[in-house]
């Protein structure tokens, strides 16, 4: 059984019997209340190093021996802090142990010198999901459509930081994934938003259904 694990904000894990990986570990000053020491993965991916991204990502490397999946830039810096890390880059694939990894580009701050923000389409032993990562909407998300068959878009939809939830229906229909994810909203005032009035407009105008995760809890994945 493959489950997705909504922490809040841009953080989750995939889950198998035997394996989990997170992405984006925001846990100190995450609303979840989550600790970094009830995180049991073996890789952590990270979109940016925005605090409300790279988060705990360190100290759940270390305690897990888990390896950081991101940019080169971040890769290098959790390097130096003593992580095993596999750098990688926006178009590059890499094929790890739970399946293939393709960095995508986000429209967003690095929050590192000379990096870029990104997103990732993971192969998670059979299911292919597309993280977006903190991004505007931008049209060659039609392009990894094409490249890609997504089975998950987990998609930004707060607003303010990122793409706000009528681009989102936009991405969706760019993307052409089967089933959506919001994310990214809720968490704090700024990015207040209303999953259930997205997911009406996304089933309207598009083929794909919306699932609204509960942060906190698990859905099973197909
Ligand atoms: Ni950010
Ligand atoms: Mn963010």
């Amino acid at each position: 059984m493959k489950k997705f694990h909504y922490i809040h904000h841009a953080c989750f894990i995939l889950e198998t019997e035997n394996d989990a990986i997170i992405f984006d570990p925001f846990l100190d000053g995450n609303p979840s209340g989550v600790k970094p020491a009830d995180i049991k993965v073996s890789h952590i991916l990270v979109s940016h190093a925005h605090a409300d991204h790279l988060g705990s990502a360190i100290e759940i490397a270390h305690k897990n021996k888990a390896m950081i999946i991101s940019t080169a830039e971040i890769a290098n810096m959790v390097s130096e802090k003593g992580c095993a890390a596999h750098g990688m880059h926006i178009g590059g694939s890499y094929l790890f142990p739970f399946g293939k990894v393709r960095i995508t580009p986000a429209f967003h701050g690095a929050g590192i010198a000379g990096g870029h923000a990104c997103g990732f389409i993971v192969d998670f032993y059979g299911t292919t999901i597309y993280f977006a990562g903190d991004t505007s909407l931008f049209s060659d998300m039609k392009l990894l459509g094409e490249l890609e068959k997504i089975d998950y878009a987990i998609l930004p939809i707060g607003d303010n930081y990122t793409m706000g939830p009528s681009d989102a229906v936009k991405a969706v229909e760019l993307l052409k994934a089967k089933e959506v994810i919001p994310i990214h909203y809720n968490t704090w005032p700024v990015i207040a938003q209303d999953p259930e009035k997205f997911k009406k407009e996304v089933e309207q105008k598009t083929p794909a259904k919306v699932l609204i995760v509960k942060p906190g809890s698990s859905i099973e994945l197909s």
